[in-house]
């Protein structure tokens, strides 16, 4: 799989820097653990008029940089508001890295519009990074750290 990606790379000019290592194929039994509140077809498990959880299908932590994704999964995301009825739990002490990397890819190729896949190595770095994050992640946080990624670092 990484040989065959790695021709990819040479031959199609892909994007494929961030993606090198592991990548684990997307494993539908991977979502099991999603799809009680974000339904088997990702757009929210509905109770009557209200739903459980979000569409990961206009999701844009589903499809942006798996850095966010990664969190929002590893730690939670904090609820502001009563629009869904459950709470999105962290899973860090749950899912491994190649477990993570499995469901994230999955959800990425089936609801994320084919987003590219995320790395075992990446999920390792980015759990490393967080490692002291004991609070889920807020919105307004996740909004802080994309804009200081985005933000080019001053010369030294
Ligand atoms: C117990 C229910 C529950 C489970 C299980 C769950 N989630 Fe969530 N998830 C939520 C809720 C509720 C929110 C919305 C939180 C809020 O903003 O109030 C959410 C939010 C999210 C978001 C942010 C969506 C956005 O852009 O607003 C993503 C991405 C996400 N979940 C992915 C996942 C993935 C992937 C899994 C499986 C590994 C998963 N969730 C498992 C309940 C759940």
């Amino acid at each position: 799989m990484k040989r065959v990606l790695a021709a990819h790379c040479l031959l199609l000019s892909l994007r494929c820097g961030a993606e090198a290592g592991t990548i684990p194929k997307p494993d539908p039994s991977a979502y099991n653990l999603c799809a009680g509140c974000h339904g088997l077809d990702g757009t929210g498990m509905k109770v009557g008029d209200l739903k459980l959880a979000p569409s990961l299908l206009e999701s844009p932590i589903v499809k942006g940089d798996p850095e966010w994704f990664a969190l929002v999964v590893l730690k939670g995301i904090t609820k502001e508001s009563d629009t869904h009825l459950e709470f999105m739990v962290p899973q860090e002490l749950s899912l491994d890295d190649t477990q993570l990397a499995t469901v994230l890819n999955f959800v990425r190729s089936e609801y994320g519009g084919k987003a590219a896949p995320v790395s075992v190595e990446q999920i390792a770095a980015i759990r490393a990074k967080y490692k002291d994050m004991t609070d889920s992640i807020t919105r307004a946080k996740l909004a802080e750290l994309a804009k200081a990624k985005e933000t080019p670092k001053a010369t030294p």
